[in-house]
């Protein structure tokens, strides 16, 4: 969704985001303390122990380092309270007392709609959800209740988690939301029930175990659905998606292990592993709903957990979704170790064979991602002997290392699987492209030691932190942009909020104005706010800021050089190399 809605005018806008203090607003959810002009605390967006959360009273913007959301005070408000930017904007304006013209356009007659719509297909999920656990006090439902016996399922479990039972028939549930006043067509697009060809409805769920699905704020947003009898196909049948859910974008009992306040969260495989995990106390656990691991998913999971504790099955299958997903929380930079369960087909078996204190030991003896991966691969290959099988070995591995984002943290590893390989640091560097030598031939030499590096932040690579910090200053600096105008070209970024956010500054700087942080925040999409409140609420401290503006050009054209060198080293492209180191 874009931010910004063609309701209000700008300016209406920006008189709710001034009118309204960041500070207070944010103080009536988050603990926060003054630092500098600053103000920091612990992010009520993601789980943390150090405060890496920023709020800038005077630009009117907020920031965390450690997970990246950002924005306004308006963002603020619709993420903390889940509200939509409308629903934001009104509030806020009540808060300062504004009255609001009265938005009574198409668009927000259609956002109204919408959200209505989606409440209630949520109500249609609960009373659903109520219905099939009821049916578990039914006579028909007793296949259910003993097939929950089979699988040591407590009845608090069936209540806590809300499970129930389908009856077979096809049309009790149809009926009876009918009778509670919901129309077929909404019954439809809720997700419960099916169309015949002659255009009649009936339930979509027969004779199965219901596992409610919730979203983040204990909305019931779907099912998934056990076959009773192994004969019957599928194993699982879900919702497919609708207008509130969406299999790639939430994840089971997530609404439970969030509240948990624990950095690290438990990734299993499916619903019942959830379940059992639960039942021995372990209550941070979550598994996708059905697919290979999101981005969408792992970012969710960033939001509140430090840590991905992947604890998949060990065979084949499982093996090659641990790969995927790690690949998937590397790429967030979301720290991922791999548990492993032994002597079990499953985390479920697992728990019920060997019992909580052995499943603890599993997660305290877990491996990092890497190490994991090291393990598994030397375990397939001769590395002692065989000379082919060490190249395989490092060639396996190549695409994990080449998503590690810390330096040390690649130095690391790259350390222990030489050693392991036989093969020297180098050769590794060498094939991942990144060699010593790039590494090491930064600019001029000499590191400012004027320029302060901003708190908490993420060390992204080098050229990117750079572009960063540059734009902080700029943003900041109407006069240095000025003084370097002539150096500071477009051809300096790549990323497109950069080459955005470079332009508005350009655009300001040439009328002598600054960058208003707050009111720029509109122009960009939501999933844009959180790069750009990160740059502006870098506190570009150095006491000389054109000496900086300049060691930050020259670093950036640097290593957009070391870049290319790098790009024709890979590519043989040696004439091309000669052309350019010729051309210094
Ligand atoms: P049990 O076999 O009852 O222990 O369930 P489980 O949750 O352990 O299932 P399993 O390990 O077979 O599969 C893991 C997850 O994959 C499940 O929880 C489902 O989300 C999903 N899944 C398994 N089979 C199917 C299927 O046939 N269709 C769909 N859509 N999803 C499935
Ligand atoms: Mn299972």
């Amino acid at each position: 969704m874009v931010m910004k809605l063609p309701l209000y005018p700008d300016y209406v806008i920006q008189e709710v985001i001034d009118k309204n203090d960041i500070v207070e607003v944010i103080s009536e959810h988050v603990a926060l303390k003054r630092s500098g002009s600053n103000y920091m605390g612990l992010c009520p967006f993601h789980n943390e122990k150090t405060p890496s959360f920023s709020v800038s009273p005077q630009k009117g913007i907020f920031h965390c380092f450690g997970c990246g959301e950002g924005g306004t005070v308006v963002n603020f408000l619709m993420k903390i309270e889940n509200l939509t930017f409308l629903e934001a904007l009104k509030a806020l304006a009540q808060r300062a007392n504004i009255m609001l013209p009265e938005a009574n356009n198409a668009d927000s007659k259609k956002e109204a709609a919408i959200k209505d719509k989606k409440e209630t297909y949520f109500n249609i999920n609960y009373d659903a959800a109520k219905f099939f656990y009821k049916k578990l006090s039914d006579k028909d439902g007793q296949v259910a209740v003993a097939y929950f016996k089979e699988r040591e399922l407590t009845g608090q479990c069936a209540k806590y988690f809300c499970l129930g039972y389908s009856p077979a028939k096809g049309n009790e549930l149809l009926n009876h939301l009918k009778e509670k006043g919901y129309n077929e067509e909404d019954i439809f697009k809720a997700g419960l029930t099916s169309k015949r060809d002659d255009g009649t409805y009936y339930d979509r769920f027969r004779n199965r175990i219901m596992f409610p699905i919730f979203n983040i704020n204990d909305k019931v947003i779907g099912f998934g659905a056990r076959r009773i009898t192994e004969d019957v196909n599928p194993k699982y049948l879900n919702t497919s998606d609708t207008l509130i859910y969406n299999k790639s974008k939430n994840l089971y009992s997530l609404n439970v292990a969030r509240r948990a306040k624990k950095s690290e969260i438990i990734l299993v495989e499916g619903y019942m592993d959830v379940i059992t995990v639960v039942k021995y106390g372990i209550p941070n656990v979550t598994a996708t709903l059905g697919t290979a691991l999101t981005p969408d998913q792992a970012k969710l999971l960033k939001r509140y957990f430090n840590e991905v504790i992947i604890c998949y099955d060990s065979d084949d299958a499982g093996l090659e979704a641990k790969k995927r997903a790690i690949l998937i929380l590397r790429d967030l930079e979301i720290k991922t170790s791999v548990m492993t369960v032994e002597g079990a087909k499953d985390t479920d078996e697992f728990l019920k064979k060997y019992g909580k204190d052995r499943f603890l030991s599993l997660i305290s003896r877990r491996k990092s991602d890497i190490l994991y991966l090291m393990d598994i691969f030397g375990a397939k290959y001769e590395l002692q002997k065989n000379i082919e099988d060490r190249i395989k070995y490092i060639g396996e591995l190549l695409p994990y290392l080449s998503k590690i984002k810390n330096d040390v943290e690649l130095d690391v590893y790259i350390e222990e699987i030489a050693k392991r390989a036989k093969t020297s640091t180098q050769s590794i560097y060498a094939q991942l492209g990144k060699t010593r030598l790039i590494k090491n031939g930064t600019s001029n030499g000499t590191q400012n030691p004027t320029i302060a590096p901003y708190a908490g932040a993420i060390l992204t690579d080098k050229l990117e932190k750079t572009r960063e910090l540059l734009l902080a200053v700029l943003a900041d600096n109407v006069s240095i942009f000025l003084k370097f105008e002539n150096e500071l070209s477009q051809d300096l970024f790549e990323n497109e909020v950069h080459l955005k956010l470079f332009n508005m500054i350009k655009e300001k700087s040439k009328s002598h104005h600054k960058l208003e942080a707050s009111s720029v925040m509109v122009d960009f999409d939501e999933n844009e706010v959180g790069q750009v409140t990160k740059i502006l609420s870098i506190d570009a401290k150095c006491d000389n800021k054109s000496l900086a503006v300049k060691d930050y050009i020259n670093t950036i054209l640097q290593e957009q050089k070391n870049k290319k060198i790098e790009e024709m080293l890979a590519n043989g492209d040696m004439e091309g190399l000669n052309a350019l180191l010729k051309n210094k």
